[in-house]
């Protein structure tokens, strides 16, 4: 059975009680307008043994920037409770804006650091500082011993688990590969603000990944090259980074693991994309 909260305070009191009697408790925040890639994370969520699944739906109004799409952000509440119902989600935490940052909003935020001021950071000034903070207000709020994140915003994911480690909060980040349409668009809410033209285009980001992963064998500058080759051949396609980094997104190793990023602009809209590159491996 699904309870709905909409008071922090309420959810607070559940989790806290859940927490006292010996349950695990995993969070998956979201923005809702929930696809299958969010199912993918609470599926993940709740295969834990012993552990009472809560999914936050809020769009946040600090990790939006001047002129982004706060106000068109797809909002389908209803149907978004009906799916949590169906995956047998127990906890919904659902709070609007006033209940998170009151009448008057906050005064202190959180800092992502350097990190937070590139690729997407600099990209969207301010968005990882959003993030952040209503991230941390939501796992001082639920105080889950898990929380899922999607390897589709790859940065938001390191971001999280640097301030987890860096402010000693005690909840276990757990990461969540991609899940893509069979072209291999990776799922997000925001494709849904493509025409159907750019759409198809769209699954030329995950090639171009695709082929630089596969170049992997034969060092940095051959997994760009395969990746650029790919992308040349779609100028309708405006690539606004892409980037091979560790997988902590400080420089690319020599050998190892490192992580191919992208975000490219079809018409107005922003889609982003990354993927694991081995390294060595023929
Ligand atoms: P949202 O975009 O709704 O995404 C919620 C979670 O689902 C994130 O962890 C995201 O990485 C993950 N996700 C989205 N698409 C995915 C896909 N195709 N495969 C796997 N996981 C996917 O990310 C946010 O919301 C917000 O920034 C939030 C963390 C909720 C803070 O406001």
């Amino acid at each position: 059975e699904l309870n709905v909260f909409r008071l922090p305070s309420d959810v607070s009191k559940v989790t806290g009680a859940l927490r006292g009697v010996g349950r695990n408790i995993a969070l998956v925040p979201t923005m809702g307008a929930l696809h299958a890639g969010h199912k993918e994370l609470i599926r993940r969520a709740k295969r834990l043994p012993n552990t009472i699944v809560a999914v936050s739906i809020f769009v946040n109004p600090l990790q939006f920037g001047e002129g982004e799409d706060f106000e068109a952000y797809p909002r389908t509440l209803d149907h978004d409770l009906a799916t949590l119902q169906e995956l047998g989600v127990e906890l919904a935490f659902t709070p609007e804006t006033v209940d998170l940052y009151g009448e008057s909003g906050v005064a202190v935020t959180l800092d992502p650091g350097p990190l937070g001021a590139e690729l997407e950071g600099e990209m969207r000034p301010g968005h990882f500082g959003g993030m952040l903070t209503v991230v941390a207000k939501l796992l001082n709020i639920v105080r889950p011993h898990y929380a899922f994140f999607g390897e589709k915003d790859y940065q938001q994911l390191v971001l999280v688990k640097r301030m987890v480690e860096d402010l000693n909060m005690d909840t276990r980040i757990i990461g969540v590969p991609t899940v893509r349409c069979d072209d291999g668009l990776a799922l997000s809410s925001r494709n849904a603000y493509l025409s159907e033209e750019d759409r198809e285009r769209a699954a030329v980001l995950s090639t171009a990944l695709g082929m630089g992963a596969n170049a992997g064998a034969h060092g940095a500058d051959a997994v760009l090259e395969a990746a650029r080759a790919e992308l040349a051949a779609h100028p309708e396609i405006k690539i606004e980074y892409l980037e091979l980094r560790g997988t902590d997104l400080g420089p690319a190793p020599v050998d190892g693991e490192a992580r191919l990023l992208i975000a490219a602009r079809l018409g107005s809209t922003r889609l982003i994309d990354n993927t694991p590159v081995l390294f060595g491996a023929a």
